[in-house]
């Protein structure tokens, strides 16, 4: 029997209209049938100060035990300003912290991300790996995604019409599977360490 796993998914983008929420529900569709899918949301957190690290309020709390949960994370973002979005990063920042607590060492992540602009979050994305490098957490390499997104690419409920983006995503998702089950081949699950 195939192992399975929870992935956590942020979805950086807090818009209603997000075309990166169209290919986090179109990852969702395409993933393969050993991983479940959770979303890890972050509308809510106040900004994070140390302040708060004797007392971390119970929405704070609730992110860090989603992390925990979950086998690996998937960050779906879009690029901002040549960086992921602000509300993200503030949720990394709560999720790697108090000192010592970081939700985020040894758990294997992969990002992703669309834009309408060819580059596809390529410049958010070597951001965000660099501070999934410094939060310890194992990346998947290959395959990379930088999505460029025309209208009508993902239907709202997450199908995607083009053919070959289609085999792509589904393809970029089997990867992750294997990449977590290797992983966890070299590193023993935290419940099991
Ligand atoms: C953008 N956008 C953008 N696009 C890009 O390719 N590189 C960038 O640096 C930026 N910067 C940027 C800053 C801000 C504040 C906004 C609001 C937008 C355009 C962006 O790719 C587009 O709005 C996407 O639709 C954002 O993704 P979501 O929110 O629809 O998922």
């Amino acid at each position: 029997m195939s192992t399975t796993y929870t992935v956590g998914y942020f979805v950086g983008s807090l818009s209603t209209n997000s075309i990166n929420r169209l290919l986090a529900k179109a990852l969702v569709n395409l993933a393969p049938p050993e991983l479940t899918m959770v979303e890890i949301p972050f509308r809510d957190l106040p900004l994070y100060s140390t302040d708060y690290d004797t007392n971390y309020p119970t929405t704070c709390t609730k992110l860090k035990d989603t992390i925990d949960a979950a086998d690996a994370v998937l960050f779906v973002t879009p690029e901002y300003n040549r960086s992921i979005p602000g509300g993200l990063k503030n949720a990394i920042d709560w999720a790697s912290r108090p000192y010592g607590k970081n939700s985020f060492t040894r758990k294997p992540s992969a990002t992703i991300g669309t834009s309408p602009a060819s580059i596809g979050t390529a410049i958010a994305q070597q951001h965000l790996k660099s501070l999934l490098s410094f939060c310890n957490s194992p990346q998947m390499n290959a395959p990379e995604a930088y999505i460029q997104f025309k209208p009508g690419l993902i239907t709202a409920d997450g199908k995607v019409t083009v053919e070959s983006t289609e085999d792509f995503l589904r393809n970029y998702m089997k990867e992750f599977y294997g990449f977590i089950g290797r992983v966890y081949t070299a590193i023993p699950r935290r419940s099991q360490a």
